[in-house]
């Protein structure tokens, strides 16, 4: 884990890099073991604007059903690009943000250097580069009244002990809100693969890779796809924003790239997270297709350790 300092941009940014969480993170990616994940959200980072800020903070006001966040703790577990930390923090929470891979760190930072320049560092909003499935980094946080982890468990590794170390983050009466992908079958068995082969390729493979995807995930729109595609691959649409504040371009990348990747039914979830004294406050599925299926339950006041069962 790297420690929050006070400290510059540039001083938090060497931070990071010897981070020994970092330095996996960078090994496994080197090795075709995971996706950078923060390379892509990098580039998505360059794309963030107040209207894509105000979406963000529609997602969750509609999840949470709040638009007011005020003297809440927020943890943000995979944070990414950071959109969703500064959402929060604009709806008045206290934020701590955290991520494995320490490109996510340094894009979450630059947001918050841009966005939030005011933002103490400590108290308001804090940035730093761990693994949800350190036990040692978990065990010394404090549980936050809302816990959020959108799009990150299935890609830990180990989907059920990030879920178990989640829920155990959550405090009395807080809220955790997750969104894990969907178990397809046989078709997310085919995704691990074409995800497996994606990390282990070279530039041309993964090219060809992206594109198969892309024509696959729009086959009923083909004609558009391939205009897409002939005019320099923005997939879909481009870089339009997306229900999240999100863009298509880099959504696909993610896709496609989104390795290690695990999957699970909404009735797992839910047995999970009962068996843990946790109750289901909302819910929107993928409709049993492809993507994330998202849920927000609530931990009962009176449940002191919402360990393991
Ligand atoms: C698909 S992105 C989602 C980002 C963000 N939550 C959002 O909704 O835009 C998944 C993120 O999870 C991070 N991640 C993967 N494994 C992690 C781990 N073990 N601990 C913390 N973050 C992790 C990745 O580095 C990546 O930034």
């Amino acid at each position: 884990m790297t420690e929050i300092a006070a400290g510059t941009e540039s001083n938090e940014s060497a931070a990071v890099a010897g981070a020994s969480g970092a330095v996996d993170c960078e090994t496994e990616i080197r090795q075709g073991r995971r996706f950078a994940f923060g390379r892509n959200w990098r580039r998505f980072g360059d794309l963030i604007d107040e209207e894509r800020v105000a979406t963000a903070g529609e997602s969750l006001e509609r999840a949470l059903g709040t638009s007011d966040l005020t003297g809440r703790t927020f943890l943000d577990i995979g944070c990414g690009s950071g959109l969703f930390s500064l959402a929060a923090l604009r709806m008045g929470a206290r934020v701590r943000s955290f991520d494995y891979d320490p490109d996510s760190v340094r894009t979450t930072r630059r947001l918050r250097a841009r966005f939030a320049p005011e933002a103490d560092h400590v108290t308001d909003w804090s940035v730093c580069c761990a693994s949800i499935l350190d036990p040692g980094f978990v065990r010394e946080q404090e549980r936050a009244d809302i816990v959020y982890s959108w799009g990150v468990l299935h890609h830990t590794g180990d989907l059920w002990k990030a879920m178990d170390a989640a829920c155990g983050l959550v405090a009395p009466g807080g809220a955790l809100y997750v969104s894990i992908y969907n178990d397809q079958g046989l078709e997310s068995l085919v995704w691990t693969e074409v995800k497996r082969r994606y990390n282990r390729s070279g530039p041309l493979a993964r090219r060809l890779l992206l594109s198969g995807s892309l024509l696959y995930l729009s086959r009923n729109h083909p004609a558009r796809a391939l205009l897409n595609l002939a005019r320099g691959g923005a997939p879909l649409g481009g870089s339009v924003p997306r229900p999240r504040g999100m863009s298509r371009r880099h959504d696909l990348v993610d896709w496609v790239g989104g390795y290690p990747f695990e999957v699970a039914t909404p009735e797992e979830v839910f047995s999970f997270c009962r068996e843990r004294a946790f109750e289901l406050r909302h819910l929107k599925t993928c409709r049993g297709g492809l993507g994330c299926n998202e849920f927000v339950f609530t931990l009962g006041s009176g449940a002191g350790a919402a360990a393991s069962p």
